[in-house]
């Protein structure tokens, strides 16, 4: 080839161009292939919650459901599930005593999955799974609730929890702590470590802290 050439040069560069173009363009189908797979396998009924706000499914150890069931213990009546998952937590809580039991799932195969265990083990009519988001569902009314979700979404629960929740309510995270508050309770260790919480004693705490700042004696 002659490089002199201004009409071949202009070929050559119109090639790269498109070979250049070829490359954005597997690129751009392999991503919208993930995405796909993301949205429609993987996270499917997620289509309207923030990317940010999305926790993937991983299913409580079984020694994680003991932990949270031994932090609800001496309480029944009405028990919440957030991303109930495929309703371990829910069908462990009715086992315990706990009715009605409903768990909050956007999945529609784990909601699926989960009415069937529901069935079989002959409690359909005492738990229910509903599709809901659970940043939309209003909480005022729960005094006992878990949560097995991700880190980066805590510190949001936490806001969402403290505006909706009356003073009696409990509420047990599994896995990962709630970044700023002090727990009432531990158990457990490692992966399959629990913590309770006192809606109650998180905003006495709140206020005790408030009134030392104000007065210049921080609590640390
Ligand atoms: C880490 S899993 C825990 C599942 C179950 N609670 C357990 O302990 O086995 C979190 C679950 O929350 C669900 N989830 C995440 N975000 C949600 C939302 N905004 N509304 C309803 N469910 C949600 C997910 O689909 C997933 O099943
Ligand atoms: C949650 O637990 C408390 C304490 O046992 C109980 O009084 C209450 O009925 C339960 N459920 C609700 C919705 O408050
Ligand atoms: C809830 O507890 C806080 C802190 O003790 C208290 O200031 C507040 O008045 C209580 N709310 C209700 C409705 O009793």
């Amino acid at each position: 080839m002659d490089q002199d050439d201004p009409g071949e040069a202009m070929a050559e560069l119109q090639d790269r161009h498109f070979g250049g173009l070829g490359i954005l363009q597997v690129a751009a189908g392999t991503s919208l292939l993930a995405y796909a797979v993301w949205a429609g396998l993987l996270m499917p009924g997620f289509r309207k919650v923030p990317l940010r706000l999305q926790v993937p499914y991983v299913p409580a150890s079984r020694k994680q459901v003991d932990n949270v069931m031994r932090l609800l213990q001496g309480r029944s009546g009405k028990m919440v599930d957030l991303g109930s998952g495929d309703g371990r937590i829910v069908l462990a809580a009715y086992r315990q005593g706990f009715c009605p039991v409903v768990g909050y799932e956007l999945n529609p195969w784990l909601l699926q999955l989960s009415r069937f265990h529901a069935w079989r083990a002959g409690c359909a009519q005492k738990v229910s799974y509903q599709k809901k988001d659970l940043w939309k569902v209003n909480l005022a009314d729960c005094k006992n609730i878990t949560v097995f979700l991700a880190p980066s979404v805590l510190h949001l629960l936490e806001n969402k929890l403290l505006e909706e929740l009356p003073n009696e309510t409990r509420v047990i995270s599994g896995r990962f702590p709630l970044p700023n508050w002090e727990p009432t309770a531990t158990v457990g260790e490692g992966l399959d470590k629990v913590w309770a919480y006192d809606i109650g004693d998180i905003r006495q705490n709140m206020e005790t802290r408030a009134t030392a700042f104000l007065q210049g004696t921080p609590v640390i």
